[in-house]
């Protein structure tokens, strides 16, 4: 199968990607290389999936419309995994015109482009974040989401709207997921995974917000993209919500299209983390204990049950085996191994 992956070099794409060469399918790598985190990073990861010969790719913007749309017609995928994005919900607020700029023009350019090469199944990443400040948990995908808090989310919340209106004008199906927090090799190093283990190796203090208290709904990257491998076969129908009982479906009642969260449901609190990583390092860290930062929120998890009437699967990975891979591949990323 050919399968468009936008954003292939950042952490999600690059480990879907593997995936999917890895299953036998021809992927095609669609990346601006931004400078939001080290380029270099996904450069690296760029070079691991370009030593498979099923494996394209292409460096430009979502935002040039032109190689988006030459790079599309020639390859005709079949399946589009659209994940390039501007990610992170602090740097917006210090540079909300690159979320519009990537999340909404980027996102408005590829369905628009879709709309005639037509893809059989197209699957778009949004957020938790979409969540903002519903306050019941867990979180299901069937709540109002109309209460963003920082701009990352209203981006992609305006993405879930772009690709329902275009799965609606066009007939053509449409996954939008939601991810909590995703972790695993290879991770961004903006992230608290990343930031930790890099701070505690270097014998720095780590900066521990909301007194460690908050509670995030941690995914490995490995559950996450068997989610989503599992995901494309569950192609949304207009009418044919999923038959289980008790599970709410997001089905849309007038397009083939839905939401679907991509979680465990099995919040971890940061200080729960911040032990695994000290045990992997093998050594303590100096804690430096802080309030919750603006945009942020006390705690995010999942109701899966949707995730698992589609799918049969929920993420269950536990933490101190995520993180230990994580030590393990940053002590070699490190050591230019
Ligand atoms: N990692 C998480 O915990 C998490 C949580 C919720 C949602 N998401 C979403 O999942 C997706 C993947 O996230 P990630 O963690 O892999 O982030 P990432 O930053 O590592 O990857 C995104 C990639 O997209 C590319 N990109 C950004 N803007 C672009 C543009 N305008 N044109 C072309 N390429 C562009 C970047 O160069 C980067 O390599 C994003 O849409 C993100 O918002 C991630």
């Amino acid at each position: 199968m050919r399968v468009l992956v936008t954003g292939s070099a950042g952490f999600i794409g690059y480990h879907l990607s593997r995936r999917l060469l890895a299953d036998g399918h021809e992927v095609l790598g669609y990346d601006g290389m931004t400078p939001y985190y080290d380029v270099s990073l996904k450069r690296y990861r760029n070079a691991i999936l370009a030593q498979n010969p099923r494996y394209r790719f292409v460096e430009a913007m979502l935002e040039d419309r032109e190689t988006l749309d030459r790079t599309v017609s020639q390859f005709q995928p079949r399946i589009v995994v659209h994940l390039a994005a501007q990610a992170g919900v602090r740097y917006s607020i210090e540079a909300p015109q690159t979320y519009i700029s990537s999340n909404v023009v980027g996102t408005a350019n590829l369905i628009d482009i879709l709309k005639v090469h037509r893809p059989d199944h197209f699957l778009f990443a949004s957020t938790s974040s979409v969540y903002g400040g519903n306050e019941k948990m867990p979180f299901e995908e069937a709540e109002r989401t109309d209460f963003p808090v920082s701009l990352y989310a209203a981006t992609k919340k305006a993405g879930e709207a772009l690709t329902h209106s275009f799965a609606h004008l066009n007939d053509i199906p449409t996954t939008c997921f939601r991810f909590f927090t995703v972790y695993g090799t290879a991770g961004r190093p903006d992230m608290a995974l990343y930031k930790f283990v890099d701070l505690i190796e270097r014998g720095e203090p780590i900066e521990v917000y909301g007194n460690g208290e908050m509670e995030r709904d941690a995914t490995s990257v490995d559950d996450l993209v068997e989610a989503i491998v599992k995901l494309f076969d569950a192609v949304p129908v207009r009418g044919r919500p999923v038959p289980v009982e008790g599970v709410a479906d997001s089905l849309s009642p007038v397009a083939p299209w839905r939401v679907v969260n991509i979680a465990g449901g099995q919040p971890v609190r940061l200080m729960t983390f911040i032990q695994a990583i000290e045990a992997a390092l093998g050594r303590s860290a100096e804690k430096i204990m802080l309030p919750m930062q603006q945009g942020d929120v006390v705690a995010t998890f999942a109701d899966p049950s949707l995730l698992k009437a589609l799918t049969g699967f929920v993420p269950e990975k536990g933490i101190e085996e995520t993180v230990g891979a994580f030590v393990k591949w940053y002590r070699a990323y490190k050591s230019g191994e």
